[in-house]
């Protein structure tokens, strides 16, 4: 278990707080805050408890240069408004100079401030000590709150921690418990949903959840490498020929270990990549030539929702087609729909299947939607994420 903010003092203390604020952006306007708001509890804690709170995030890839088309001067605005007090913005093409040094020092207790893309610093994804000190010495305490970086040794994420005692937020501390109750302690039947294009992007994941999980439901592209590897026709499906023995691998292990690994028994297709394309269903067994497999069909979603409705937790990664087509979205939008009519524990590992979950509007029956994507993938391939690591243990 992590130090949180709960076990220490923070009252007069000066606290650098690492955020997830890299929130999608139209126009210079965010369209979806969501990040900001899982934010929140944590600083509105650590200011009501009396700190002085400096918070740093990055946005998006400037790629180690200053760009102002990445700055964080919109999430300073929205946050203003969500906390209702004022956010001090202290805009350095730098990150921390002078002028950013003698805010931080004059910052009260309960006042909060919010550093620059610390992504404009090419250091920080090197996670390197100077900038890890430069950014320490602006504060007494390190609090790491996001989750969806925390698998990124960078020097705001993990480096900092070598020079700061380090605890976590409130949400790294929530996004540990639904995730990691889920996998390691779930209530059964244990129900692993994972979809997504590529079977080389979620080996990891597929291995440890073999150890772990009842019941394995794989859909999206990589269904149909393997469904080649089985021997099935697939048409001019998504296939990663170099993965069809992996795929082989991968279902032997699952009999191995007594997990039921499922396969789609039928596809929703098109003629072509695009969302006007002409449509068909083909049974897994016979998928005619030029048939490209876009999502799970109509049998499929039967038979995986039957899955999903005597499960006791389920866990889901990945979407069962090309959602974004709304020709394909029916699979991706049932397992979602299934997934919150459902009384087990429901978590969604973030990414694409979050952004479905919202399309789609099923957001409030799930018990659990993690704001990381790259992260609560590699937390459920049973990696240790560095930003977790470096947290002094209780
Ligand atoms: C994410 O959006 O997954 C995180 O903010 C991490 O961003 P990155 O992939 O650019 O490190």
């Amino acid at each position: 278990m992590k130090k949180t903010v709960r076990d220490v003092e923070l009252k007069g203390k000066r606290v650098i707080c690492r955020c997830d604020f890299n929130v999608p952006q139209k126009e210079g306007k965010i369209t979806d805050d969501i990040r900001i708001r899982a934010a929140l509890p944590t600083i509105r804690y650590m200011l009501e408890e009396g700190a002085s709170v400096i918070l740093m995030s990055h946005l998006g890839r400037p790629k180690g240069k200053p760009n102002h088309d990445f700055t964080l001067q919109p999430v300073a605005e929205r946050l203003s408004e969500l906390l209702d007090k004022e956010v001090l913005f202290a805009p350095s093409d730098t990150v921390v100079d002078d002028s950013v040094r003698e805010k931080a020092a004059a910052l009260q207790p309960g006042e909060v401030m919010l550093l620059e893309n610390v992504r404009y610093r090419a250091e920080e994804e090197k996670n390197d000590p100077g900038f890890s000190k430069e950014l320490a010495d602006l504060a007494e305490l390190f609090v790491n709150d996001a989750f969806g970086t925390a698998h990124r040794a960078h020097s705001s994420t993990a480096g900092i921690a070598d020079y700061l005692p380090a605890v976590s937020g409130f949400l790294i501390e929530k996004e540990l418990k639904f995730l990691g109750e889920a996998v390691e302690d779930p209530k059964r039947p244990f129900v692993a949903i994972l979809g997504g294009s590529k079977v080389s992007d979620k080996i990891g994941v597929i291995e440890n959840l073999i150890n772990k999980a009842d019941t394995i439901l794989i859909g999206g592209g990589m269904a149909y490498t393997f469904l080649k590897a089985n021997g099935c026709a697939i048409g001019s499906s998504l296939c990663e020929e170099d993965k069809l023995d992996l795929a082989i691998h991968l279902q032997e292990k699952a009999k191995e270990a007594g997990v039921a690994l499922l396969l789609p028994v039928d596809s929703k297709c098109g003629d072509k990549f695009a969302a006007d394309c002409e449509t068909c269903f083909a049974d897994s067994e016979a998928m005619p030539e030029g048939c490209m497999g876009l999502d799970i069909g109509p049998k499929t979603i039967t038979r995986y929702t039957e899955e999903i409705a005597k499960a006791g937790t389920v866990i889901w990664n990945g979407p069962m087609g090309v959602f974004e087509f709304p020709a394909f979205e029916d699979g991706t939008k049932a397992v979602a729909q299934a997934m919150a009519e459902s009384d087990a524990v429901t978590v969604v590992g973030g990414g694409d299947s979050a952004a479905a979950v919202k399309q789609f509007g099923f957001e409030e029956g799930m018990t659990h939607i993690s704001t990381g994507g790259g992260a609560s993938l590699e937390f459920l391939e049973g990696k240790v994420l560095p930003g977790v690591a470096c947290l002094q243990d209780k």
